[in-house]
């Protein structure tokens, strides 16, 4: 891809991500933006999908769309796909995979479509039939009622793989679904953050990269680098003002978790990040959490579904979560994610929800309260259930 070109970028975003997504991009001065369910379309030059790559905390991938065209059969579509610019993406030895969807057209054999790409691509760049490699380039194809749409990935490993977690516990968010739910509930890393639940620690890592105002794709690599057209230079020149962008953060981040395996796993995640000078971590289940003066915001991401017992009551574990934190919080806003349903309504807290989010194929709501929460009389329940030890 050549620097002075426009492009068609497509940002593929987990549901519920869209507008928070594109609120960032715009931050960027990125736009103008089409959202859509799954993705925000821009156009843009290439130091813009570096951009992007570098700085989007919310979004799985960037695209380009560099071919569409109505097409009916298969002769067709190889001849077409002989004349794609191939060679502006891809070097002959790179591997590639096609992902191709197909609807209400009659090109409607995935597999044959994919078949037929590669032996016109195989032919474009006048290379062996079985060209086979390792990291294989990711193109997307949609075709449908007869439009077939060629993208290509920029990304290469999803956003949400910073290149920092590596240990994971029971369950762990994905960084770009814990990014999102920060920013939805206004969190910029000016209020103290606490999540007492903290599992593997993705809210606070992530929320240290917000408050730091840190690039999450600082230091990894991304799938545009092994393109005909990288521009190294490019890439440090927007590494480097990020880094200057960076600023000191003193904010008070602290994660607790009854199950030592998780509090281990989120003190070395937030070494890995570089972060463990700024989160203090400790291992104690919600009931002996002390009462916290100073306000803040507390999220959580407590347990549901199959990863309680089966006898377990998730009402009565939710309405103890509810009183403990009223007890340990009184005057923080609260926030967690969860099911939509019973769960937040049995927590006898004045939630609201903000978003809807799918949190690893499961639909589960953003609840808040508002900003200040009722101290409460400082009961405690001694039933607070366990879930995992
Ligand atoms: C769904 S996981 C959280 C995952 C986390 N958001 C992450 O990204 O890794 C729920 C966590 O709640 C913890 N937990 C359950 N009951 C608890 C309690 N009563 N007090 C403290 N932690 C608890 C579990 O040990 C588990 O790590």
């Amino acid at each position: 891809m050549d620097h002075r070109s426009v492009e068609s970028f497509f940002v593929v975003v987990s549901p519920g991500l869209e507008e928070i997504c594109a609120a960032e991009l715009a931050a960027l001065g990125l736009g103008p933006l089409a959202i859509e369910p799954g993705g925000i379309t821009f156009s843009g030059r290439l130091r813009d999908l570096y951009l992007a790559n570098l700085h989007l905390r919310t979004a799985s991938r960037i695209l380009v769309r560099f071919a569409e065209f109505t097409c009916s059969d298969f002769p067709e579509l190889f001849q077409r796909g002989v004349r794609l610019p191939w060679g502006r993406f891809l070097r002959p030895e790179m591997a590639v995979t096609f992902r191709v969807t197909c609807r209400t057209s009659r090109l409607g054999h995935s597999e044959r479509v994919a078949e037929t790409l590669t032996d016109a691509l195989n032919r474009a760049l006048g290379r062996p039939l079985n060209a086979a490699g390792a990291s294989p380039q990711l193109v997307l194809v949609r075709i449908v009622d007869d439009r077939v749409i060629l993208s290509i990935d920029s990304t290469g490993e999803l956003l949400h793989r910073r290149g920092y977690r590596q240990a994971v516990t029971v369950a762990p968010l994905r960084e770009t679904l814990a990014a999102g739910v920060l920013q939805l509930l206004d969190w910029d890393g000016t209020i103290p953050l606490a999540d007492p639940m903290c599992g593997s620690g993705s809210f606070l890592a992530e929320g240290a990269l917000i408050a730091r105002k840190k690039a999450p794709g600082l230091d990894r690599s991304f799938a545009c680098m092994t393109w005909p057209g990288w521009r190294e230079g490019l890439w440090k020149l927007l590494c480097d003002e990020a880094r200057r962008a960076e600023v000191p953060s003193a904010v008070v981040i602290e994660g607790a978790d009854e199950s030592l395996e998780a509090v281990a796993a989120a003190v070395e995640n937030c070494r890995r990040y570089g972060v463990d000078d700024q989160v203090s971590i400790s291992c104690r289940p919600l009931t002996a959490q002390p009462v916290h003066t100073a306000a803040g915001l507390v999220i959580c991401n407590p347990p549901y579904g199959k990863r309680l017992a089966p006898e377990a009551d998730l009402r009565g574990f939710y309405r103890d979560l509810g009183l403990q934190l009223r007890r340990a919080y009184p005057d923080w806003r609260l926030a967690m994610i969860c099911p939509p349903g019973e769960l937040p309504a049995a927590t006898g807290l004045d939630l609201r929800q903000i978003a809807r989010l799918d949190n690893g194929g499961l639909t589960v709501g953003l609840f808040a309260t508002g900003h200040k929460q009722q101290a409460s009389s400082g009961k405690t329940e001694d039933s607070f259930l366990r879930c995992k030890k």
